[in-house]
């Protein structure tokens, strides 16, 4: 069982040994009226795990962390939700640092994902409902890689396959929900600049000149910031050009 030290965020845990998408399970305790603020959905072996860009998300069974945590922040209104995308992905990475120590490898890939140098240690996947312009339910979807050796692709890596250490993955998600919520927390605090700073003190390739690709052609540019409504800003040949998820592609 979890046990975190927190408010309210993983009070209530289901915990199940299998399921399609530790999201969907999610969106469906929030349908059944069944989801109170903070509750936490984590499985050992999802069949159908979820991505961004429509992408599928896979992990081998039972050696890596898979929950959603489902907030109310109906203090959030809809335009400002990249925010929460980014205290979550902070918190993430809070809890890394105390694992892996600070490291200016372990960055937050724009916009959320969790990097280890070039390579994807795990990824977020948040799914929020709005009540006219206002979130009334987010379901905060994390996968991240622990004690598995072997990956299909040379860009994933893994807790263990960092430190040759095993984890037990009840501690650390209790330890992870604790980071969560602290940054929720923050959020719900209206420290929002805090946010907004921290989130580009880890950002990769922050101000650091890259190529990327956009409308198939490739630029060189810098990432100087992230703007309100979550859009990348890439200065390029003198000028700022902003933009979004399906606009622009990194090139390792
Ligand atoms: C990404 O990198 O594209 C996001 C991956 C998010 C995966 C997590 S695993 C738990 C939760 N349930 C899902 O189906 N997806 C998220």
């Amino acid at each position: 069982a979890l046990s975190p030290q927190t408010l309210f965020t993983g009070r209530q845990v289901v915990s199940l040994p299998e399921c399609a998408s530790t999201n969907s399970e999610a969106q469906d305790l929030i349908h059944r009226n069944r989801a109170t603020d903070g509750c936490v959905v984590i499985t050992d072996k999802q069949t159908a795990g979820r991505g961004q860009r429509g992408n599928r998300w896979e992990a081998a069974p039972g050696e890596n962390l898979t929950l959603s945590v489902v907030w109310r922040p109906s203090f959030l209104p809809a335009p400002d939700q990249f925010l929460l995308s980014q205290a979550v992905a902070l918190a993430v990475h809070d809890w890394l640092v105390t694992l892996l120590g600070p490291d200016p490898a372990l960055r937050v890939k724009w916009p959320n994902d969790i990097f280890f140098g070039n390579r994807k240690l795990g990824g977020i996947l948040i799914e929020n409902t709005l009540s006219g312009t206002m979130i009334q339910h987010s379901v905060v979807g994390i996968g991240i890689n622990i004690n598995q050796q072997e990956f299909g692709t040379a860009t994933a890596a893994s807790l263990a396959s960092l430190t040759g250490r095993a984890y037990s993955l009840e501690l650390l998600a209790s330890r992870l929900l604790e980071h969560l919520e602290r940054r929720y927390l923050q959020l719900r605090a209206g420290r929002l600049a805090a946010i907004r700073h921290d989130y580009r003190q880890v950002l990769y390739r922050y101000r650091q000149p890259h190529a990327y690709e956009v409308d198939g052609r490739q630029i060189t540019g810098e990432i100087i910031d992230v703007d309100e409504a979550g859009r990348l800003a890439v200065l390029t040949s003198g000028q700022v050009r902003y933009f979004d998820l399906k606009e622009i592609r990194y090139i390792i």
